[in-house]
């Protein structure tokens, strides 16, 4: 008589599976990063992210046009900032005309309703390659959440929807909240980089932005003093708990397929939205992979994008989301 209960019944045909599927993926879901460059017709491709570019403001306006024509609608906005305007204050970052504020102007203006996040950190506007302002040995945490906050207006002022703080500073979020209400951006949000761990995946995206940590004499070459050690959990929910007492409104955590435990344990403690940052460094492997014919690039995507929404992510910013709408449909 043994077995009566057969759990192979509700696998045995393409229908039952789709009608019983617990997670599916759509490009409402997607977060879609760019990489933005001064110059014209400018297209560069990231050596070590195959098939995605720095774009130029003229491009960035074609490529969210097409975005939001595959049906695409949040755009994550990064810089590359030309090497002579970097400096230890990234002061570069609060200039109205910058690059950052030119291309939120773009997008607006290409799209208006394309949802535009934009970073804010100082590693692409700094010298040292770190996320926050270097002095006496150390990353220096208050004064560089003054600059962050400012950083933040300015982007609202351009026309940001929401600001994406990645920089792991203490307090940051407060800060950033008081200054966006002083200034009566009531309605521009915060996604906080909430748990952002110190990790290895980053190197193609500072590759991207040429924006990896220099040698300095006496700061470590790494960010281990404000991202989060790996091994850790519990700091991680405080973290986030933190960051939503502050005023985020959406949380992130980052990277994504190595910690996914995180995801889910953060999803079981908190009620706000939550996306995953699936980064550079596991776009890069799996295009690798593919590259040499070891991994099929389509089923490993999917079963990673669904794996991080199975976790508990509800937005998941990720290089593949061209790929993915374009799978789907
Ligand atoms: C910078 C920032 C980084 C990423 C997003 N914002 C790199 C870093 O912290 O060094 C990584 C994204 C990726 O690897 O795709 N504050």
């Amino acid at each position: 008589m043994y077995p009566i209960i057969r759990n192979r019944r509700l696998r045995s045909s393409e229908s039952i599976r789709r009608l019983v599927r617990e997670t599916s993926i759509t490009p409402d879901d997607f977060l879609v990063p760019l990489f933005v460059v001064e110059g014209k017709n400018v297209k560069e491709e990231i050596a070590s992210m195959p098939n995605y570019y720095r774009l130029s403001l003229d491009n960035l306006d074609r490529e969210v046009k097409l975005l939001w024509k595959m049906g695409l609608c949040a755009v994550l906005l990064f810089v590359k900032v030309p090497d002579k305007l970097k400096d230890n204050k990234g002061t570069e970052a609060l200039n109205a005309d910058g690059l950052m504020q030119r291309a939120i102007k773009t997008i607006k203006n290409a799209c208006p309703d394309m949802l535009v996040m934009t970073d804010v950190a100082l590693d692409p506007y700094s010298s040292y390659g770190h996320d926050g302002i270097v002095g006496d040995g150390q990353i220096l945490n208050d004064e560089t959440i003054d600059i962050l906050s400012e950083m933040s207006v300015s982007h609202a002022k351009a026309g940001a929807d929401f600001i994406a703080p990645s920089d792991m500073m203490d307090g940051r979020i407060l800060s950033i909240r008081e200054a966006l209400e002083d200034e009566g951006f009531i309605n521009t949000g915060i996604m906080s980089y909430s748990a952002k761990y110190a990790s290895a995946f980053y190197g193609p995206f500072r590759d991207a932005l040429d924006s990896a940590p220099v040698d300095i004499k006496n700061v470590p070459r790494d960010k281990r003093t404000y991202q989060m050690d790996f091994t850790n959990r519990f700091e991680a929910i405080r973290e986030t708990q933190m960051d939503i007492d502050e005023g985020a409104d959406i949380v992130m955590i980052k990277p994504g397929i190595a910690y996914l435990d995180i995801v889910r344990e953060i999803r079981n403690e908190v009620e706000v939205p939550i996306a995953v940052y699936q980064v550079s460094g596991e776009y890069a492997m799996l295009k690798a992979a593919a590259e040499k014919g070891w991994l099929d690039h389509d089923a490993v995507m999917m079963e990673q994008l669904l794996a991080i929404k199975r976790a508990g992510a509800n937005i998941i910013a990720s290089y593949f989301a061209k790929d993915v709408v374009k799978l789907l449909s």
